[in-house]
């Protein structure tokens, strides 16, 4: 621990997937939903936050998109290249970060592709878990009934009432992150990694709108949400 020196949260955002279950032309964090691409509604969530001390966003390398985004979200940020899995483009978002953060300092880390997350989250992230000493994740209970199956025919009715569905961001401390992060081999989210090394790793319920845009039919929904988020800020812009 750093002492009386004041935590400072960190942001890393990969950005450096293909989309290829999106199928479009350029990579789904570069699609345009209500006139601005999906990362620069992310970049939005967080860029001018008070409790956000640095961003990182991991790219493709040679990405030939990022130039286009909004000038003022570009300085706001650091860029580096990412790796094949989504896991290597998070190390190297931390790597990035080495000289910077102190090992008991937060690091977020939230999908480019997920553009929609309520601020009232993030807010309820930052403070549910400001004492843990590992850290913890979004996430919402699974509601729909949950089928195992082998070859097209159910084998057994899972349970819910114990089922999440892990989000992000996920915020973790800075070691604790870049230790498991180290000895996980590949892993699907952060999250994972903690665990395999044996901390507890906390859940915060969040809201099913912070979804992440991974097929065609996901790009709709989302920006029906962007829609009705922005209405409802003016609709409270005006009455206050
Ligand atoms: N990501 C990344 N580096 C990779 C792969 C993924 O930074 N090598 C990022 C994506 O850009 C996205 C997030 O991780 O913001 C979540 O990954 P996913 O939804 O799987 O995105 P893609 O890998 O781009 O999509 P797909 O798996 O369909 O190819
Ligand atoms: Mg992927």
């Amino acid at each position: 621990m750093s002492g009386s020196a004041p935590v400072r949260h960190w942001v890393v955002i990969p950005a450096a997937g293909s989309g290829s279950r999106m199928g479009a032309e350029v990579p789904k964090q570069y699609l345009t939903l209500g006139g601005e691409t999906v990362l620069a509604h992310t970049l939005r969530r967080f860029v001018g936050h008070s409790a956000i001390t640095g961003m990182v966003v991991v790219l493709a390398p040679g990405d030939p998109y990022w130039s286009a985004i909004d000038p003022s979200l570009r300085a706001a940020v650091e860029t580096v290249d990412g790796g094949a899995e989504r896991a290597d483009s998070v190390r190297c978002g931390m790597a990035a970060l080495t000289r910077r953060a102190a090992d008991h300092d937060w690091v977020l880390v939230h999908d480019a592709a997920r553009p929609c997350l309520r601020r009232d989250d993030l807010d309820r992230l930052l403070t549910t878990l400001a004492d843990d000493p590992v850290g913890g994740i979004l996430a919402v209970p699974t509601g729909d009934t949950l089928k195992r199956a082998a070859a097209g025919i159910i084998t057994a009715t899972v349970p819910r009432t114990d089922l999440w569905h892990a989000q992000t961001p996920q915020m973790f401390r800075f070691d604790v992150l870049r230790t498991a992060l180290a000895d996980a081999g590949e892993v699907t989210d952060e999250a994972m990694a903690v665990e395999r090394v044996g901390h507890a790793v906390r859940l915060v319920e969040g809201h099913a709108d912070n979804l992440k845009i991974t097929r065609p039919e996901d790009l709709a929904l989302a920006a029906w949400y962007l829609a009705r988020a922005e209405k409802e800020a003016r609709c409270v812009s005006v009455t206050v």
